[in-house]
């Protein structure tokens, strides 16, 4: 490659990363609540696999454009996801996150308490496809948050449909990893096709209106937005 080509790329690459730096100092900066959590998150060995500070504050525009009070979350990590969102709740609204590890779970309890949302969420340790099953009488949720293990998320999807209303939210995370959005059955890889038959289903449904989004720093992964349509 030219020389002159490299230098033009790396400068847009550095022009891209400065302007989420400013987007996030400007309209997502984080609190001391968001930073204890990812404090603590790496003191207990925690992978970094939260979403970025960009993409919490969609969320809770999300929610508030729905008009959030019944939150799911299916995959909490440290909660930093998660305290985005309880923070876009009033305080009678309820975010219930989904986690099978106990010890993230532990972890997710004490972020939240110090980020001051602990009266607004719960934690529930298990499998989230054991445990979506047992929620029906919780329901409608407002928005659901999908970010857990990525085999599962056609299924996941299937589950928010019978957990939402008309007018609720259903977001995805890394729905887009690399150009996954190919045609399923093309792929074999188990994560592959399944974000692939996500972005499908999602896309499909007459149901939803929807659109993923590449939003991470370098654009090649982000969300996957879905809103459930009212009825004709
Ligand atoms: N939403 C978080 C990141 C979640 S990372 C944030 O942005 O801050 C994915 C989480 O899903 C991990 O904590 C992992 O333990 C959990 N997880 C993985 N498989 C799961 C399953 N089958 N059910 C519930 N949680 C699961
Ligand atoms: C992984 C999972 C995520 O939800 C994410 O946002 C990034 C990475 C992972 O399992 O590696
Ligand atoms: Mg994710």
């Amino acid at each position: 490659m030219a020389d002159e080509t490299l230098a033009t790329l790396q400068q847009q690459a550095h022009t891209r990363q400065t302007i989420e730096q400013n987007i996030t100092q400007l309209f997502a900066p984080e609190d001391e609540g968001l930073r204890h959590a990812l404090t603590a998150a790496k003191a207990a060995g925690l992978p970094p696999i939260q979403i970025s500070p960009i993409q919490g504050k969609l969320l809770q525009l999300l929610a508030t454009l729905c008009n959030a009070r019944k939150i799911l979350e299916v995959g909490s990590l440290a909660g930093y996801s998660g305290i985005w969102l309880a923070r876009a709740l009033p305080a009678s609204g309820r975010l219930l996150t989904l986690e099978i590890d106990a010890k993230h779970a532990e972890v997710v309890r004490n972020s939240f308490a110090t980020a001051g949302v602990a009266d607004r969420t719960e934690v529930r340790v298990g499998k989230a496809l054991d445990l979506l099953p047992t929620l029906e009488s919780e329901a409608p949720f407002d928005l659901v948050f999908i970010d857990a293990d990525k085999p599962p998320y056609p299924q996941y999807l299937e589950w928010a449909l019978r957990l939402t209303r008309p007018g609720s939210i259903i977001v995805a995370d890394n729905t887009i990893r690399g150009n996954r959005l190919l045609d399923p059955a093309q792929v074999t890889d188990p994560i592959e096709k399944a974000i692939a038959q996500y972005n499908k289903n999602v896309a499909q449904n007459p149901r939803l209106q929807s659109l993923a989004l590449a939003m991470d720093d370098d654009f090649t992964d982000g969300f996957t937005i879905a809103v459930v349509r009212h009825e004709e």
